[in-house]
């Protein structure tokens, strides 16, 4: 007898990132494939990050205390309902060890992040994925799925990978459905992106009900990735929880100074979104001129759609693109099969895109 895992662990399909390489194709390679900033940071956060060399014999500080008064400054936040974590995945997946265990039910829309059903399966979970309506989530169908075991419901807002996004009327209209001992986890990853009137991350209603829980992270707008920060806004009980079940110094020193920076630089962050702004809409017109349908997206990435069969399909698309060191992101594993995901890149990733899909719809 060998050991083995609590149920639920095996099965879970393990998370493939994008590709980062085309072997085989000369440089440049533009790697377009996990909706990282099409930008670097901004100067002062890579300061801020060469300042962490000079003491790394020493543990950073656990509570993150400088980098939450920081994110509870900026947001008008109380620090102390604010808990950070190694990427905000991490503390997603610490929400389902916290509030999952075996028979428990927690619901997510059925194209959401690929994360939440690693999450619920390793808490022994059952995850409930639920249709959507025409690629966005469906606040009903969730309503509708919810049972006496429910216990948790994801929601990305907006969404990865269809860029579609909830009104905040929306998403209270999911919360007010809900019994109040389930906790609604708003992951708000690429709230920073979205210039729409009728949004809303989430704050508020952290603020307001004892069962919501919104995530935010530093690898999006802010050009972190490499560094893994991310934090969440939690009712006090929730915040005490999360404090409980972390590593104790499970964001690194110059990852907490990098971003405290970050934070600071709003002009540099409201170029990254302006800049996001402008070529996401060039993107979509563009490739839309193509044939292709483009879906409306509010995230810094576009979701394109391929015809099912012939030879202009998502397959196809990936590797001509690829053979032109352009990498995209294939979402079959999203059930999205005829679909490929594109990030928005630097200027000139985003013509070499905008030109190898004219000449890709052109082929026979
Ligand atoms: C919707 C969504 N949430 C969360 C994350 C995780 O981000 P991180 O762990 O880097 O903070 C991602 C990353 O792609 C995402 O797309």
């Amino acid at each position: 007898m060998s050991p083995s895992p609590k149920p639920g662990v095996l099965d879970i399909a393990r998370y493939v990132g994008g590709h980062a390489h085309a072997p085989g194709v000369p440089p440049p390679v533009y790697k377009l494939s996990s909706n990282e900033s099409a930008l670097p940071p901004s100067p002062e956060a890579i300061e801020a990050f060469k300042s962490a060399q000079t003491s790394l014999e020493i543990y950073p500080d656990g509570g993150a205390e400088v980098l939450r008064e920081a994110i509870g400054a900026v947001h008008g936040l109380n620090p102390d309902r604010i808990v950070c974590g190694n990427g905000s995945g991490e503390i997603l997946t610490l929400l389902a060890t916290a509030y999952l265990g075996p028979g428990d039910e927690a619901i997510f829309a059925e194209h959401g992040f690929m994360l939440y059903r690693i999450a619920i399966l390793s808490s022994g979970a059952v995850p409930v994925a639920v249709p959507e309506n025409n690629l966005r989530a469906d606040v009903d169908a969730m309503l509708a799925a919810v049972t006496p075991r429910t216990r948790l419901v994801y929601i990305a807002n907006p969404n990865n990978p269809t860029g579609s996004y909830l009104t905040g009327e929306e998403l209270r209209r999911l919360h007010a459905g809900l019994p109040p001992d389930v906790l609604v986890v708003i992951d708000a990853a690429y709230a920073e992106y979205v210039r729409r009137n009728d949004f809303d991350s989430g704050i508020e209603m952290v603020s307001q009900f004892d069962n919501v829980v919104m995530t935010r992270t530093f690898s999006k707008i802010y050009g972190l990735a490499a560094l893994r920060v991310g934090w969440a806004f939690c009712p006090a009980s929730v915040a005490d929880v999360l404090n409980r079940l972390r590593g104790p110094f499970n964001v690194s020193v110059p990852a907490q100074r990098a971003a405290a920076a970050a934070l600071q630089d709003r002009k540099h962050t409201e170029q990254a979104c302006a800049f996001n702004e402008t070529w996401r809409d060039v993107l979509t017109t563009e490739i839309r001129k193509t044939g292709l349908r483009v879906d409306d997206s509010v995230g810094n990435f576009v979701l394109i759609h391929f015809p099912e069969n012939g030879s202009h399909s998502a397959r196809q698309a990936d590797a001509f693109l690829t053979a032109r060191g352009l990498i995209l992101r294939g979402v079959a594993n999203y059930g999205l099969p005829h679909c490929l995901r594109l990030t928005v890149g630097t200027e000139e990733a985003n013509r070499k895109v905008i030109a190898a899909l004219a000449d890709f719809m052109k082929r026979g």
